[in-house]
């Protein structure tokens, strides 16, 4: 049993890495700026092996960030965010490098990174040329860490299924942002958290980066549909040209909680798929999981008519036995 350090693990990523290193064992600790938003994490494991600390990484000294790491076996960074921009700097590139610093100085064993798929750090977008700039800083300080580039992510609670299943549920239009065409390798988050504690656990992980997606390749407008008739939701696609999601985009980020942002529709400009020639979950001995099979259970909450709305094909012999006849 190890001493593993979660920053970003009240996240929807966070909490589930927490939870498999919990099963597998371990403990946890998790730096937050809110101890409330932690204190469910607690019922990740036993009593006591879920410790959230008080923790703003923009106010806490060097000294305070050593005093975390002190004696621990790993740490994970899965702080990120897609808005506000004036924050990519701070949070992608200047964090990850104080945290490897702070690794590096105590000697930490393991210290993996999470950044994203497609990356670059020539991206238009701000995002993933932030990300791809983390990525430098972090492997420069400290080259055993392990990379991990996800494509997009799913899972229960996700801001991506979760988000346009919403959007479903009370507009007659889901936005195919630049035709639909844009594809994508959605990964279980599950499957992240099972790489995070393989990488985590295996020496030969040290210094490499891996690419994560899933089984399958699917488009934007693939996943729309999917998601539309797992729900039973009656809704149109609206083809949205790039320039038109783009100004969209200059509107909505002025949010506190943007639907989407101007360097979101740059993203989308692009595939986000595993490239050839790099380390994946074959690499790990991990069977990624299939998205659409997990679609009646994810989407549930979103089902057209409340959860017995309509009956389902995946709908097992009772449930369908029950909506017949309640
Ligand atoms: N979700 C995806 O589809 C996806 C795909 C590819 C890559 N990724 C990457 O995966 C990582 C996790 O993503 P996620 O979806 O789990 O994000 P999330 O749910 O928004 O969680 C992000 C975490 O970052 C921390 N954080 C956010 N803003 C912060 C700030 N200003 N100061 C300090 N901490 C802050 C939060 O911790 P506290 O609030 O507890 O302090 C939170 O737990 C990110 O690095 C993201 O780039 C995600």
């Amino acid at each position: 049993m190890g001493t593993f350090v979660v920053f970003g693990g009240t996240g929807f990523v966070g909490r589930s890495i927490v939870h498999h290193l919990c099963a597998a064992g371990h403990r946890v600790v998790v730096p937050t700026r809110s101890l409330e938003k932690a204190a469910a994490l607690k019922v990740s494991g036993h009593v006591g092996q879920v410790t959230p600390v008080a923790f703003d990484l923009f106010r806490a000294s060097e000294a305070t960030l050593q005093t975390l790491l002190r004696g621990v076996d790993g740490v994970v960074n899965t702080v990120g965010i897609l808005s506000p921009k004036r924050l990519f700097n701070a949070l992608h590139v200047q964090w990850p490098k104080t945290l490897a610093t702070a690794c590096g100085y105590l000697g930490v064993k393991h210290l993996v990174h999470i950044s994203a798929l497609g990356v670059s750090p020539s991206s238009k977008s701000a995002y993933a040329a932030s990300k791809a700039r983390g990525e430098q800083g972090v492997l420069s300080i400290f080259p055993r860490a392990s990379i991990l580039r996800p494509s997009v992510i799913f899972g229960p609670n996700d801001g991506f299924l979760g988000k346009f299943a919403k959007m479903a549920s009370f507009s007659p239009f889901l936005p195919l942002i630049g035709g639909g065409k844009t594809r994508f390798q959605p990964v279980f988050v599950r499957d992240v958290a099972e790489a995070v504690l393989t990488v985590m656990t295996h020496d030969r992980c040290e210094g490499q980066v891996f690419s994560l997606g899933g089984p399958n390749v699917l488009s934007f407008r693939d996943i729309l549909r999917a998601i539309v008739k797992t729900t039973g939701q009656d809704v149109r696609f609206l083809p949205l040209p790039f320039f038109v999601a783009s100004a969209l985009g200059w509107v909505l980020q002025t949010l506190p909680r943007p639907p989407l942002t101007a360097d979101q529709v740059i993203l989308l400009k692009s595939d986000n798929v595993v490239p050839a020639n790099t380390k994946t979950f074959g690499d790990l001995g991990i069977l990624p999981t299939s998205m659409l099979p997990m679609l009646p259970e994810l989407l549930q909450g979103y089902v057209r008519g409340g959860r017995w709305g309509i009956p389902h094909p995946a709908m097992t012999d009772t449930e369908t036995f029950l909506h017949a006849h309640l």
